[in-house]
């Protein structure tokens, strides 16, 4: 029996190279060797208000995405989280198990919720809960996440073991999988900030979908630090964050990037930065424009049919162990 890997985005904004850097290109890494399930999470999505013509229309684009990332749905399960109930009913469960004190020590709800927690919807608050859903109901072995997940992985985990204490051995302890380089790309205009869906600054994200010319001006305008050298050193957060796009992208080693830009100025660098960029972008947006919403639909429909009988023979024994059968 392969083990089994889940994971998920939101279809909310733009997916940036930082999702694909730091998740996507994991997931299709490691669809060979594990059983995957890769969800479509917009019951995530409402813990912000949303457009509703909007989320629909993103939650088959985001489908869209993956599939164009090389995600294979003759291979790995592609489904949409509201179309297999069985989430939002673990959640309730799992809300009466985690406790106040450790969501609240959240810092994605501290950075959402923007500091206001009297204003922040209670979704909000909860959204960690969901995501553990997502994870316990396939007896998940590994999550391949970015490293912003961490500490959500970390209280789905404890979550699962006080449920396992208190009633009996129920969920798998799933660990996460976090990429030696990419997993925390920064924002090209300020690298002490993660790449976000949600910046304000458009320039400071390159977008999955964005035009060749777009790109070019995006890398053109990232910040630098002071200093000449084209190397990683933790001290230049701003061209290590440049380089480690060059290294995923071209999968060579540090040592190997290091040379290659020896002697070479930060003009020449971001030039061919931009191009290895617009080269990798060229047939993933040619791939994208390929599926069309029929297609989507009918890989999503049986996926969300796949999802939900494991889902359902978790929830069962969830409710045996609980007694509320
Ligand atoms: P989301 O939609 O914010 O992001 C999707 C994935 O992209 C990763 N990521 C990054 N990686 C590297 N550098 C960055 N700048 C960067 N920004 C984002 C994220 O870590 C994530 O892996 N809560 C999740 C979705 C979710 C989920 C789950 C994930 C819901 N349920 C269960 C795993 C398992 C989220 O909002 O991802």
């Amino acid at each position: 029996m392969k083990k089994r890997i889940f994971s998920g985005a939101q279809p909310t904004g733009q997916l940036h190279i930082g999702n694909y850097l730091g998740a996507l290109k994991n997931w299709v890494a490691l669809q060979d060797e594990y059983e995957a399930f890769y969800c479509i999470v917009n019951l995530h999505a409402i813990t912000l208000p949303q457009d509703p013509a909007g989320l629909r229309k993103a939650t088959l684009d985001l489908a869209r995405i993956y599939l164009a990332a090389g995600v294979d749905p003759s291979r790995s399960t592609i489904f949409i989280q509201s179309d297999v109930p069985e989430h939002a009913e673990l959640t309730w469960v799992l809300s009466c198990i985690a406790r106040m004190g450790e969501l609240e020590r959240m810092t994605q709800f501290k950075d959402k919720g923007k500091g206001n927690a009297e204003r922040a919807g209670v979704g909000l608050f909860t959204y960690p809960v969901l995501m553990a859903a997502d994870i316990l109901l396939y007896q998940t072995d590994l999550v391949p996440v970015g490293q912003d997940q961490k500490q959500h992985l970390e209280l789905c985990r404890d979550i699962a073991e006080r449920f396992n204490r208190d009633y009996g051995e129920t969920f798998k302890l799933p660990d996460p999988y976090i990429p030696p380089v990419g997993a925390s790309i920064k924002s090209l205009q300020d690298p002490e900030k993660k790449m976000s869906k949600s910046d304000e600054n458009p320039n400071g994200s390159i977008l999955l979908l964005d035009d060749a010319d777009t790109v070019t001006k995006k890398i053109k305008r990232a910040v630098t630090d002071s200093g000449t050298t084209i190397d990683f050193d933790e001290t230049r957060p701003a061209i290590s964050n440049l380089l480690s796009i060059y290294q995923i992208l071209t999968e060579k080693t540090r040592h190997e990037c290091v040379e290659h830009f020896q002697g070479k100025g930060y003009g020449h660098f971001k030039t061919e930065l931009a191009e290895t960029v617009v080269e990798f972008l060229r047939p993933f947006q040619e791939r994208v424009r390929e599926f069309d919403d029929e297609t989507i639909k009918s890989i999503l429909q049986p996926g969300g049919e796949r999802a939900r009988e494991i889902a359902a023979d978790t929830l069962g024994d969830v409710y045996v162990a609980l007694g509320i059968e």
